[in-house]
Formats: C-alpha cells, structure tokens, sequence
C-alpha cells in the first residue's frame, strides 16, 4: 500500500454544483426514463383500495429526484394485474419532490416470459457476466430464437412505440434515458421510426459488465448485430467501468460492419451517427441509507446479532442468490480457511444474507440448492454442538441486511462478474467495526474502492481464504485507515455524482 492511497478524496461534485447542473441541463427538457422496471409497482390493500410500492435502491432514488427539476415521465414493463389495468397515471413523491407520470408496458404473459426469463436472464446475463460453459451452453435452438423474436424483440418494440409516444407528446425536447440490457434494441427502432422528425437525445446505461469481444463471437450475428445497432443509436452510452466501456468499442469495431471507431474520443459512428461512449459507475445514496441505519428497527436487529454472535467474528456477505455473485466458493474458501488456519475454528461466525432472485429461472433454483449443500458441508466438516460457522438466512429483509453489515469483521464480495456491486459500497458507508472488504477484482466497485480493499481473483478459493486469514490478524490501525479510505471513496462519489457527470456529459457534447 502506498501512502498515496491515504490522500485526500476530492469531493467530485458539491451538492449546490450538482443541483445547478440538474436544473440548467433539464429546464428545457422533457424527461423520458425507460428500464424494465418501474419505479412503483401497484397492489391492492386489505380493503381494496390501489397502493402504490415504491421500488427500493439507489437508481430509482437518483432518478426520480430528477422528477424535482422537470417534467418526467418514467415507462416500465407491468408486475402485478394492478399495473396493467392502471396502465398509466401521475404518482406523487414523497417530500416535495414533484411528480412523475408512471407508464406501464405489459405484454402478453408468454411475451414476457420469452424476453425476461429466456432472453435477457439467463441469455445475456449469463453472457455479460462470463458464465457460460462453452462446452455446453448456450445453445440457440428453435425455441431460443422463438423467445428473441416473440418474446425480446417484441417487448422491446412495444418500449419504443410508447416512448415514440411519450416524444411526440413532448413540449420541450426530449431526453431519453434508457436503462440496461433488457432494452437493447429500444433505440434504434425509436429512430427508424421518428427518424428526424423532431430533436430528442436517446442516452442507455449498461449497469452490467460488457465482456470481450470474443464473448459476443460466440452470438449469433444477427442477434448480436441487431444488440449493438441497437445500442448505436444512441447518442450517449454509459457503462460502470472504462474497461467496459472499451470493450464495448472492441467489440463494435470486431463486429459490426461498416463502423467506424475512435478509441481516444470514445466515439462510434455507424451509418452517419455518431454514439459517444463513456464510463459512469454507479454509487449509492449515502445520506438515505445513513438515515436507514439510524433507525430503531436496524437497531433491533443489530442487538439481536450482537446477542448471538456477539463473542464472535462476523464474516458477513449480502447478495441475491445469484450463480454470479459466487456463493458456493465463498463458503469453500471459509472451509480452507478454517483448514489451513484452525486457530480460527469456533471464533468466527460466516452469515449469509441471501435474497431469492428469479426463481422462474431453472439455473437460479438449481444454484439456491448449491448454496443449501455448500453451507451444509462447511458445517458438517467443521461445526460442533456449540458453533455452526455458516448461517444462511434467506428472505428479503434490508434493515436486517444493514445491521449485518454495521457488525461485520469482514465483508465478502468475491463475484464472477459484477457490473458495480453496491454491497462493497453500502458495506463500509455504515460498518461499525473498521470491517475489512474481500473484494473480488471482477466487480466495477474495484476501480474505485481497490485500494482500499484486500483484492482477490474470485475462482482463486486459497487467495480468498487467505484474505480471510489476514483480514482476522490485520492490526487496528491497518484496519482503520483502510476502512477510512472506503468510506471516504463512496462519499466522495455517491449516486449523485452518477447521475451529473451523465448530465455534465451531455451538456458538454451539446446533446
Ligand atoms: C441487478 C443488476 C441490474 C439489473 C437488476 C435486474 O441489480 O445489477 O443491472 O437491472 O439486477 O434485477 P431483476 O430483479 O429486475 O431481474
């Protein structure tokens, strides 16, 4: 570690500076958010009455506070019956912050399953998260270009032709912000249907990494030339890191005819377009989750871990139950560390904090039994009556996620691939203990946040279960200045800082 690493962190953006970009860039704009997800979601009371159920996080957050700036509306695809029959309406936000027009997208039930569950996950999760077996998936059969047609591309017309409606509607010029890969082909078909009939700016966020070119050979061309046409009709395209952001040229110049590339300028221009390439990491929102943590309800639960595993120290981790966040060999490096290290045996206390996710989807169900059995080994090997070092509880609970991370000795993220990771960010913003974060070297979170962290690779299970064993010996002070810088590093960059240098961007490029 070099000294170097202990300097200064520049707050990026003051807040005032921040606000006046937001106001000056959106004054004379209308504003058209598209992700996959709305940011509400409807459902009926005990009553009967609709209530509407703001979606959690920090991007819905950001996002929505633009809402105080400008005219916004934000389209999404619809969850629950509520949302389909509500199909579009103004919310109110909490807290003076303006309202938005909510606009759902809902195709047939089969569409959907199509696009979401066989296309986008596992398809190009899978995919940009470098989890293909190449031996055995993926396979195009009949039934995968079924679901690209029926299902992805279709979903992602029905997208454009709302927000074509949204624009044409538009008293101001549009700004559309577009978000993830569930969306790919939005843009170019809003153009080829607009065409230069009326100015609008179409920027896309990719919040999930963008491997290597040789990846997206192993497409095939036509679905991965109507994925990057798609995504060269934009004017803005961000991504986490600069290493995506490069790969993502890469695999332009690779593989898609007729365009032209400039690396320096991060600058694609294909049929006479051009698209502006940048890296954008995403944060999280300090202050609200600060306000979270200070709440009697984390409080509770933190009394409660401290009661049991109090005496103990806490290897904590938080994630969906998700192949990519690489559980199973997070509990196989606890196992080589306890192996190689026994004094450790009865004094630390491994909690897994697993939220179900897409359990629609055949890999996800066969991954939670994986994790059941790789836990289970771990404590059949090494427990006693008196010490289980595993716990994994599994239930979506944010309170009693926070409190975990306020207690951990050591946080562990060690992903196959990750876009950021918003758990090595959260971690450090509210841990009590100088906690030390195993951070796997694939997140986007280690550009920022590596030196800060112990850094691993994250198949290496020995680096990892070495990381574990100094991470428990590290000396206090060592301790603190590290979790210093990560605390200082999040602060300084936070959600806020996201969403500006986009908006600094275009107001520079004049878009
Ligand atoms: C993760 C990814 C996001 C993605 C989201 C979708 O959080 O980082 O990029 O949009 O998953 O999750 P969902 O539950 O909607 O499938």
């Amino acid at each position: 570690m070099t000294e170097a690493v202990w300097e200064e962190f520049p707050q990026i953006f003051k807040i005032d500076e921040c606000e006046t970009l937001q106001s000056e860039v959106l004054k004379n704009r209308t504003l058209i958010i598209a992700a996959n997800r709305a940011p509400v979601t409807l459902v009926k009371n005990e009553d009967g009455e609709i209530e509407f159920q703001r979606g959690g996080g920090g991007l819905v957050t950001a996002l929505l506070g633009l809402a105080r700036y400008v005219n916004a509306r934000w389209i999404g695809c619809s969850i629950t019956e509520e949302d389909r029959q509500w199909r579009e309406g103004i919310i109110p936000l909490e807290n003076d912050e303006g309202e938005i027009l909510v606009s759902f997208v809902s195709p047939d039930e089969e569409s959907y399953t199509d696009y979401y569950n066989v296309i986008a996950n596992p398809l190009l999760w899978f995919l940009q998260h470098s989890m293909w077996d190449f031996v055995r998936t993926p396979t195009f059969d009949a039934r995968t270009w079924k679901a690209w047609h029926e299902g992805y591309v279709k979903v992602n017309r029905l997208f454009a032709e709302a927000i074509v409606r949204q624009i044409e509607a538009a008293d101001k010029p549009p700004l559309v912000m577009l978000q993830d890969y569930h969306l790919y082909l939005v843009p170019r078909f809003i153009r080829e249907t607009l065409g230069e009939r009326k100015p609008y700016t179409l920027t896309h966020f990719v919040h999930i990494p963008w491997p290597g070119s040789e990846d997206w050979g192993m497409v095939p061309p036509a679905m991965r030339q109507a994925i990057l046409q798609g995504l060269c009709s934009n004017d803005l395209l961000g991504f986490q890191t600069r290493e995506d952001a490069l790969n993502f040229i890469r695999t332009c110049e690779s593989h898609l005819p007729d365009t032209e590339v400039n690396f320096t300028k991060g600058v694609i221009t294909f049929h006479g377009h051009d698209t502006h390439v940048r890296d954008f990491p995403i944060s999280i929102d300090v202050e609200a989750l600060r306000e979270l943590a200070a709440t009697d309800e984390v409080a509770e639960y933190r009394r409660h871990f401290i009661e049991r595993y109090g005496d103990r120290k806490l290897i904590v981790r938080v994630d969906r139950t998700e192949p990519s966040k690489n559980i199973v060999r997070g509990f196989a490096a606890l196992n080589e560390m306890l192996e190689l290290y026994p004094e450790h045996c009865g004094e630390v206390q491994f909690l897994a904090l697993l939220v179900p996710s897409r359990m629609e989807v055949g890999e996800y169900q066969n991954y939670l039994d994986e994790i059941m059995a790789a836990a289970g080994r771990v404590n059949a090997l090494h427990g006693d009556s008196t010490w289980e070092p595993v716990r994994v509880l599994v239930g979506e609970d944010y309170p009693r996620a926070v409190a975990a991370m306020q207690l951990y000795d050591i946080l562990l993220v060690n992903s196959i691939a990750d876009g950021m990771n918003l758990v090595a960010k959260e971690g450090p913003t509210v841990n009590l203990k100088d906690g030390v974060v195993i951070l796997s070297e694939r997140t986007g979170a280690r550009q920022q946040l590596a030196p800060g962290a112990l850094v691993i690779s994250p198949c290496d299970i020995y680096a990892t279960a070495e990381a574990m064993h100094r991470a428990l010996i590290m000396p206090a002070e060592e301790r603190r200045k590290r979790a210093e810088f990560l605390r200082r590093a999040v602060e300084a960059e936070d959600i806020s800082v996201w969403l500006c240098w986009q908006l600094k961007t275009l107001a520079e490029l004049g878009l």
